[in-house]
C-alpha cells in the first residue's frame, strides 16, 4: 500500500488501499488519487475492473508471502494455522469471500475434512486461483470458485457454518453492513463470520514503510473514502471506518462480537508490503481481524 497517485495500483495489493491521505496529482492532469465521496455502484465498478487487471502483479509481489495454499490473515503474517479463528470442525461448510486466488480455500481443504467454496467478485482473481490450482494439480486440492458479489451472495439462508475472508471485501464496498448482513442471512445459528481488514487507525497515517508512516497526518474519524480516478472515472476506491463503526455494523447485522484481533507484529517478520513493515508494526497496529457469530446453536 504505498500512496501515491497511482501507487495504490503498483502498492496495494494489500498494499495500496488506506488512502494516501493527501490528495496528490499524477503526472497525467487527468489522473488523481483523492479523498472524496463515492457511492456504491462506481466502488463496485471500479474495484472489480481493478482487481480483474491487477491479478496477476499482485501475485506476482505477494504470492510468496501469501502462499499457494497457506492461509495468511494479514500483512503480519499470522496463519489461520496458529490463531485457529474459524473455530474448524469436520464437515462443517464454510464460504470464503473476497478470496483472491483462494490459497486460504485451499489450506482449509488440505488441512480440515470441510466443504469449502471460494469466491471473488473479480475474475482476474479467480482466473490466477484456477492456474495455481492446475499448476499443484496433485499436491494441494483444488476448490470450487465462485464469481459473486460479497454484498449479494447466491447461497440460501442459514446453509453455511463459515463465512470468512482475509483482507477482501469489506474495505472494497460503500456498504461494509451490508456485508455483515448478507454473512448473517447465508449462516447457520451458530455460525461464525470472521474476517479482516487494515486497522482503521490506519487511515490516520499516511501509507507510508518508513518514518513518515509514523506520524499521523489525517484524521481517524474522517471517513471520507480514498479514491483514485483518470478522466474522471473512478479506477479504484477503499472505503474507512472506525472499530466503533465496525463494531455497530456488526451488532445492526445481528452478530455477536467475539473477539477483535489486533495481531502484533511477529519478530520473524522483517517483510515490507505497502506501508506495512516492521517499524510500524513495532508501534502501531496494521490489521483488525473481527471475529463474530450468528447466535443459535
Ligand atoms: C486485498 S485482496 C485479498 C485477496 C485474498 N483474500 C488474499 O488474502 O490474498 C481483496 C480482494 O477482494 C475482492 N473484492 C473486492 N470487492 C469485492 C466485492 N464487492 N465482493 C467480493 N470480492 C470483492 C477483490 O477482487 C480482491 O480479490
Amino acid at each position: 500500500m504505498a500512496h501515491e497517485c497511482s501507487s495504490s495500483l503498483l502498492g496495494w495489493a494489500r498494499g495500496g488501499q488506506n488512502g494516501p491521505h493527501a490528495v496528490e496529482r499524477g503526472a497525467l492532469m487527468d489522473e488523481e488519487a483523492a479523498r472524496r465521496p463515492v457511492g456504491d455502484a462506481e466502488t463496485r465498478a471500479a474495484n472489480r475492473a481493478w482487481w480483474d487487471a491487477e491479478a496477476e502483479d499482485y501475485y506476482a509481489e505477494h504470492g510468496a508471502f501469501l502462499g499457494d495454499s497457506d492461509f495468511v490473515w494479514g500483512p503480519e503474517g499470522w496463519t489461520e494455522a496458529e490463531l485457529g479463528l474459524l473455530d474448524l470442525s469436520p464437515g462443517l461448510t464454510v464460504l470464503e469471500v473476497g478470496a483472491g486466488a483462494a490459497q486460504c480455500s485451499r489450506w482449509l481443504a488440505r488441512h480440515h475434512e470441510v466443504s469449502v467454496v471460494a469466491s471473488d467478485l473479480a475474475m482476474g482473481m479467480l482466473r490466477t486461483g484456477a492456474t495455481v490450482s492446475r499448476e499443484s494439480a496433485g499436491q494441494v486440492p483444488s476448490v470450487p470458485l465462485v464469481q459473486c458479489d460479497g454484498v449479494s451472495l447466491p447461497f440460501g439462508d442459514d446453509t453455511l457454518d463459515r463465512v470468512f475472508t482475509a483482507y477482501g471485501v469489506i474495505p472494497f464496498v460503500a456498504d461494509s453492513a451490508a456485508v455483515l448482513r448478507e454473512a448473517h442471512r447465508v449462516l447457520r445459528p451458530g455460525g461464525r463470520f470472521v474476517f479482516s481488514t487494515s486497522h482503521p487507525v490506519r487511515w490516520a497515517f499516511p501509507d507510508d514503510p518508513g518514518d513518515r508512516g509514523l506520524t499521523a497526518t489525517t484524521s481517524y474519524f474522517d471517513r471520507t473514502p480514498y479514491v483514485e480516478s483518470v478522466g474522471g472515472i473512478v479506477t479504484y476506491a477503499e472505503h474507512h471506518r472506525t472499530l466503533g463503526d465496525l463494531v455497530r455494523q456488526v451488532v445492526a447485522a445481528g452478530l455477536v462480537l467475539t473477539d477483535l484481533v489486533e495481531p502484533e507484529w511477529p519478530q520473524r517478520n522483517t517483510a515490507t508490503w505497502g506501508g506495512w513493515s516492521p517499524l510500524r508494526g513495532a508501534l502501531l497496529p496494521g490489521t483488525a481481524i473481527v471475529v463474530t457469530r450468528k447466535p443459535g446453536t
